[in-house]
């Protein structure tokens, strides 16, 4: 089983959706986790709980809500892989500080302690700014791997990188293998 977390990256929720999709139609069996953002903010882009509900829907199982649902994640009923897609700002930021306060850092956490791979997939207007030394932080952690990702926008969003969704698969299956995909930066 894998864990397939989602962060309030709103607006690319879409496409993590879409990449989810992909991994189990090649096989993949995912346990939606929900950062308290994702369940608890209605946005332009969607609603809190049609989103939950279409990801549950999709992996066929209850997603994890909290962090005493995320914490058995560790010894008790260990995922073998995680993927946190979209992956924010603010979540690099908690997991680079070894910060454990939501569902997805909390599931983070009890996955690494396992010595287990955790896929970053990040989509954050500040990746180049401020979250720049989270990345380079969490870039060279043991066990920690990135899909390959980009300037999406970099004459009006200067500071924006965006995992490339199709991406994943690829990025998986090389974190499967113990290898980061590359190029990282496209
Ligand atoms: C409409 C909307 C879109 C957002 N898009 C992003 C985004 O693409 N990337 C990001 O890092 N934060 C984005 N945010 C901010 C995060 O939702 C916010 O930092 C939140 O605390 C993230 O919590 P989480 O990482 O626990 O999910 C967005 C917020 C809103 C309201």
């Amino acid at each position: 089983m894998t864990g397939f977390a989602f962060c309030g990256s709103h607006c690319t929720l879409d496409a993590a959706l879409d990449a989810a999709k992909r991994l189990i139609a090649a096989g993949e069996e995912l346990l939606p986790i929900f950062s308290y953002t994702v369940a608890g903010t209605d946005t332009r882009f969607s609603k809190a709980r049609d989103f939950c509900k279409r990801a549950e829907e999709l992996c066929g199982t209850r997603g994890i809500y909290t962090i005493a649902d995320a914490e058995p994640l560790g010894p008790a009923r260990p995922l073998d892989y995680l993927i946190i897609c979209p992956c924010t700002g603010n979540t690099m930021a908690r997991l680079a500080l070894g910060l454990c306060d939501t569902p997805v850092t909390m599931a983070a956490k009890a996955h690494l302690r396992n010595g287990k791979s955790i896929l970053l997939c990040p989509a954050s207007n500040d990746a180049l700014g401020a979250g720049m030394k989270n990345l380079a932080v969490l870039a060279v952690r043991r066990g920690i791997y990135f899909t390959p990702m980009r300037q999406d926008d970099p004459k009006n969003k200067p500071f924006s990188l965006v995992t490339d969704f199709s991406l994943i698969p690829d990025a998986f299956e090389a974190m499967k293998n113990g290898t980061q995909l590359r190029p990282l930066f496209l």
